[in-house]
């Protein structure tokens, strides 16, 4: 969050603050936006996330000629930009505009009934605001035809096949009311349970586990193989239609019921409530609820229940005039800290974690809290046995807000950070200008060591199925694998029928819950992974800043694992720092890397088992779109989003997200929206799909 949120009323704001405020918050939104809708993984709180929101439409308010093009509050999710073939949406998925409180609600209330001109009462439903993402399925003749995401509310993404594999949704209805053309909307979403287990089999499969049911259920559903969408476990509910043929009902409530009999799931939580009091009772009621609900909720959806009424309130810009969501406050909790220790991840950086007395948070038993480095806990003043306040905002881990010091006990005792790592005892340091304090064990430090095995073993990295965490944790203990060149040793160490091995010796299939397959299915696995890509081998080696992309940087540069070793051991930096993407700090740590002796012993014992393919790069870098950066847009009718964009990057072309003046070729298919019109506007010369195909020949 910028550090102006807390800073200053915006009654105090001057223009010209307001304004840069506005522009901050803005880029904030949008970069959160595309990792949380595109990316399903998103860095900021939903509790953040209001703020920004909340204090966007305050500044606003006061300001509403600095209200900004690419407003946050103009918007409705992200754009899109994946892979996924595009539907139109006729009648647009909005959203509802939020409040926090119950005068708020009160409020809502009143300003609908001073727009009806009206003193009675006025019936409202009250649903469940689901914590998943909206879907919308349509219905010809009875037939599940097609389904999609929400996207921009008015392009959504095509999800017919991934749809189908959840259990509950009727794929032909035959009820003789059902109309001919209908579309309903609702909720995908996951239990907490089934989130539970999912990020289980995430982290024994090595891949990263999903912050919140919200994130696992957008990123089960989002898929391009429908096959995995289908291995994971999906609900859904229906709210709303979009376009309908004729509309049967007269209210939500009506509608709500008549789903029901279609054989659609909605939520039993559904409420017709006739007067405020009954709102506010319902709202009570279901916050009551709310944490032993199997699935999480973040509010509660009214509207207004009776159509002709909600026709005559209408609309505002992007949100209905006749409903409104109620959210919750991220669920908290006090409880005592009763200890505080280090964590040591795998570039040694030494993490405090909070142990606390176990609690009920939302209907999830948390334990520990993450305190994020030293200067945390110095700000917050945190000691072990206090107690504090913990927060739960949609997301697993959970955050400490504070401590509640009027409960400070006697025997509250300060933490004082430790200089020397937990795990191995050699020096912690923490350089100039970083919050981080790390140890300086390296692999001689066995939380480093066994960090580092498991990212060798990971998917991006050598992705070798059946080295789950637990094993290299298990492995690590009993000595069956200390280094990473210990894995290509373990078929020829394991078995043996002479004296020594029969007493001494490696038996796997003998492990509980192991056999003779399962060995013989880990040994074929290691063995499939004796040739490796040069950017695997290199993001596996576990160098401090060189992720994925960095590594495909590095094998793009120097092609072979001989040249890029000797180079950085004879510290010629030369090249390294010519390619676009790494930086002087990054430079440094690699160089670190190689002047360890521990590190280049373990590459020299890899190579005896591992070839390494020298990188072939197959860019044609002479081809008409070389060097040049593309925009697509629309949908593409011989070649999907995926295949394009490979097809321009083999060229030699960047491919961006969005047209600027950076832009080159706009390539415009169906339906294309804001971006082919942007590049008109810029001047930036548009290819039509034949004119693209015709360059990449
Ligand atoms: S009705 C015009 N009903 O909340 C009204 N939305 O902030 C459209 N949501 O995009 C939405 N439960 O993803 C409606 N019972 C419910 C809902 C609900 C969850 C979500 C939905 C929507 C968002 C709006």
């Amino acid at each position: 969050m910028p550090a102006s949120i807390r800073m200053k009323d915006v009654l105090d704001l001057t223009e010209l603050e307001a304004k840069a405020e506005l522009e901050n918050i803005a880029l904030e939104m949008a970069k959160a936006d595309i990792a949380y809708y595109q990316n399903d993984d998103p860095y900021l709180t939903d509790a953040a996330y209001d703020a920004l929101k909340l204090r966007n439409e305050q500044i606003e308010a006061r300001f509403p000629h600095l209200v900004r093009a690419d407003s946050p509050s103009k918007k409705i999710g992200a754009p899109l930009q994946s892979d996924f073939k595009k539907i139109a949406l006729k009648v647009p998925m909005l959203s509802l505009a939020d409040i926090f409180s119950v005068e708020e609600l009160k409020e809502f209330v009143s300003s609908v009934r001073r727009f009806l001109n009206t003193d009675e009462n006025i019936d409202f439903t009250s649903e469940p605001k689901m914590d998943g993402l909206s879907f919308n399925a349509r219905y010809e003749h009875g037939k599940l035809v097609s389904a999609s995401t929400r996207g921009d509310g008015k392009t959504g993404e095509d999800i017919t096949e991934n749809i189908k594999t959840i259990e509950r949704l009727p794929h032909l209805v035959t009820a003789p009311d059902f109309p001919d053309m209908i579309e309903l909307r609702g909720e995908v979403y996951m239990s907490k349970a089934d989130f539970f287990a999912l990020n289980e089999l995430q982290i024994s499969q090595n891949k990263k586990p999903f912050a919140n049911p919200r994130n696992a259920a957008a990123g089960s559903l989002r898929q391009l193989d429908p096959n995995i969408t289908k291995s994971r476990k999906l609900s859904l509910l229906v709210y709303t239609w979009g376009e309908v043929s004729n509309i049967l009902w007269h209210s939500q409530a009506e509608f709500l019921q008549k789903v029901k009999e279609w054989g659609f799931p909605v939520n039993p939580y559904n409420k017709l409530c006739h007067s405020v009091d009954e709102i506010v009772q319902s709202f009570e009621n279901l916050q009551q609820t709310r944490a032993d609900l199997p699935y999480d909720i973040d509010g509660i959806v009214y509207k207004v229940n009776d159509l002709a009424l909600q026709q005559r309130l209408g609309f505002l810009t992007r949100t209905p005039r006749w409903a409104i969501a109620h959210k919750f406050e991220a669920e908290k909790a006090v409880t005592k800290v009763l200890n505080i220790r280090v964590q040591v991840g795998r570039t040694g950086a030494l993490t405090p974690v909070a142990d606390l007395e176990p609690i009920n948070v939302g209907g999830v038993m948390v334990s520990h809290a993450t305190l994020h480095n030293e200067d945390e806990i110095k700000r917050k003043d945190i000691r072990i046995h206090d107690y504090v306040t913990i927060q739960r905002a949609g997301d697993v881990i959970p955050q400490v807000l504070g401590v509640v010091i009027e409960k400070r006990p006697a025997d509250s005792k300060e933490f004082i950070f430790p200089t020397v790592c937990p795990e191995c005892g050699a020096h912690a340091i923490r350089e100039e200008d970083e919050a981080v304090r790390r140890c300086t064990g390296g692999l001689s430090c066995p939380a480093q060591a066994i960090e580092r095995l498991k990212h060798f073993v990971s998917r991006e990295a050598f992705n070798i199925e059946g080295l789950g965490a637990k094993i290299i944790e298990d492995f690590f203990k009993e000595k069956i694998i200390s280094r990473p060149d210990d894995i290509f040793t373990l078929e020829e160490r394991n078995g043996g029928d002479d004296l020594f091995s029969l007493v001494q010796g490696l038996h796997l299939e003998q492990r509980e819950g192991w056999g003779e397959k399962s060995v013989q299915n880990l040994f074929k696995s290691i063995r499939d992974k004796r040739r490796i890509s040069l950017p695997r081998f290199i993001y596996a080696l576990g160098i401090r800043q060189v992720g994925i992309a960095t590594a495909l940087l590095i094998a793009k540069n120097y092609a072979d694992f001989d040249l890029f070793a000797n180079a950085m051991k004879a510290e010629d930096l030369s090249k390294l720092l010519s390619i676009d993407g790494i930086g002087e700090a990054m430079a440094r740590d690699i160089i670190e890397f190689f002047k360890e002796p521990h590190n280049l012993q373990i590459i020299s014992n890899l190579r005896k088992y591992v070839n390494i393919e020298p990188f072939v790069d197959t860019t044609d870098y002479h081809s008409k779109i070389a060097g040049k950066t593309l925009v697509f847009t629309g949908t593409l009718e011989t070649l999907t989003r995926a295949e394009a964009k490979a097809k321009a990057s083999a060229m030699g072309a960047k491919v961006a997200g969005s047209v600027s003046s950076q832009t080159d070729f706009v390539v415009v298919g169906k339906d294309a929206g804001s971006k082919a019109k942007k590049a008109s506007e810029l001047g930036i010369q548009t290819l039509t799909e034949s004119e693209f195909l015709e360059l990449v020949k």
